[in-house]
């Protein structure tokens, strides 16, 4: 029951009345919270997809849908795109405050320590046929950690948590940049220490023994505020996942190898591959703008616009605002000749001022332009959602963090209104 000045939400069922806590968020959002609700009414309630429904409270992410504004642990994207780096937006996340001087350096090297891979697992890469989805390698090869790196793989004691997301951080950019080597059939390229976080990713993804890579400043500060963009979304589909699995306190690795998997989804991370794919559809089909959003539009055809809509927000997402003008740089830069992030713009108008995505609140998304970047950056498509789980590793690891160290934390186990048969006597095959 609530307490006595509480507010509470009522429900009537039959001729009895119970009471519901409400709980209020820092930014007024307000919960019906209906842990007690089996327990006092015998019912349980049905959500689908769960667009209303949520598993937990958190201190991590605040994501207002209406207004289209996102904030890591309070700090507003914008200011953490323009003046942190993607391992400080990491630290914030995974840790709640903005680290000092000496708490990054810390961080930065205990992650630097675990760049490098057991040799052993070069055999995990080699496992796999040429031209074998990344995300398909990411996923294996990540899990894999579970086996090579055991001695941090207890959940329960807290100083292996710690080494384990200190691992993940450092071998997950290894292990992308192995997987798209391993797609072309290149040399793996080790990772060097001198190096940041995103220098060191290109360097691994573009560099090959026999010459000298110099990494464009502009993509290595490109991949920066692309990462931080994707580092965090509250209770996405992937982030979720790596909760539900992460609950049976099986180990990190483990986790984040399911959170790849759920990213992978076009309907999730997919969708930053499947935008490409279809902005280069459209323009091989002659740039019909009209014949595609009509196509979107159709009920009966299965064609939606990729990186177009969005769960939470209904309004334009910040991320894709900051996306874009990053886009126009690089593409004014280099890629001038380059008719797709044109196109792609005036398909936004097209569909912005369409009653359709209009009555339905439908904008880009962040995964409608990052592609553009991605391309010019000579990451193939491929790859786009491997970078998209690299960006949200921070966010997977913040919330898989927060939800061991709550206290009464219990294992994911929704329940379910069964629908089926009642109880039958058995047909023996004989008399089927
Ligand atoms: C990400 O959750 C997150 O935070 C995710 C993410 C993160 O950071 O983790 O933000 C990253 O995954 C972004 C989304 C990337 N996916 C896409 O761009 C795929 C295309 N988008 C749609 O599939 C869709 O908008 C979703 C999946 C993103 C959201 O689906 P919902 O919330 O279930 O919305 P819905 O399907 O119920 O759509 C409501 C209406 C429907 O029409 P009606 O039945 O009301 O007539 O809008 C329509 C939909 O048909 N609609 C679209 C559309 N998106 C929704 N119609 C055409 N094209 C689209 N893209």
């Amino acid at each position: 029951m609530s307490s006595a000045n509480e507010e509470t939400a009522k429900l009537t069922i039959g001729d009895n009345e119970y009471e519901l806590p409400i709980r209020v968020g820092t930014e007024g959002n307000r919960a019906i919270d209906i842990g007690q609700l089996y327990a006092q009414t015998g019912h349980i309630t049905l959500d689908d997809g769960f667009a209303n429904t949520g598993p937990t409270m958190s201190t991590i992410c605040y994501v207002d849908g209406e207004n289209g504004a996102l904030r890591y642990r309070g700090y507003r994207i914008q200011d953490l795109a323009e003046q942190c780096d993607f391992t400080e937006t990491a630290y914030l996340l995974i840790y709640g405050e903005l680290p000092n001087a000496e708490q990054l350096e810390d961080f930065r090297a205990n992650v630097r320590n675990h760049t490098l891979l057991h040799e052993g697992m070069r055999r995990v890469f080699s496992g796999f046929p040429p031209h074998a989805h990344p995300m398909a390698i990411l996923s294996a090869v990540v899990g894999a950690l579970a086996v090579y790196d055991k001695d941090s793989a207890d959940t329960v004691d807290l100083a292996q948590s710690e080494l384990a997301i200190y691992r993940i951080l450092a071998k997950m950019p290894t292990i992308a940049a192995f997987s798209y080597k391993q797609s072309i059939g290149q040399p793996f390229i080790y990772p060097q220490n001198h190096l940041t976080y995103c220098q060191n990713f290109l360097h691994m993804m573009f560099a090959v023994p026999s010459e000298q890579y110099n990494m464009p400043v502009d993509f290595v500060n490109a991949l920066n505020v692309l990462l931080i963009l994707h580092a965090e979304h509250g209770q996405n589909c992937s982030t979720s996942a790596v909760q539900m699995v992460g609950s049976s306190n099986v180990n990190l690795f483990s986790s984040i190898s399911a959170g790849i998997c759920a990213l992978w989804g076009a309907l999730h991370g997919g969708a930053n591959e499947a935008c490409i794919d279809m902005l280069e559809m459209i323009m091989a089909d002659g740039r019909q703008l009209g014949k595609y959003i009509d196509l979107a539009k159709d009920k009966d055809n299965p064609f939606r616009l990729m990186g177009f809509g969005h769960r939470i927000y209904k309004n334009y997402d910040p991320r894709a605002t900051v996306i874009k003008e990053i886009a126009h740089r690089l593409v004014n830069k280099y890629a001038a000749d380059d008719p797709l992030f044109e196109m792609a713009q005036e398909l936004e108008e097209v569909a912005l001022s369409d009653p359709y995505f209009i009555e339905r609140k439908l904008y880009p998304n962040v995964d409608f332009y990052s592609g553009i970047i991605y391309r010019i950056m000579g990451i193939p498509k491929n790859m786009f959602t491997v970078l998209f789980a690299l960006g949200r590793l921070p966010g997977w690891v913040a919330h898989w963090r927060e939800m061991h160290l709550a206290p009464g934390k219990r294992i994911h186990r929704p329940r379910q209104l069964y629908t089926g048969h009642s109880e039958r006597e058995f047909v023996p095959l004989i008399k089927r």
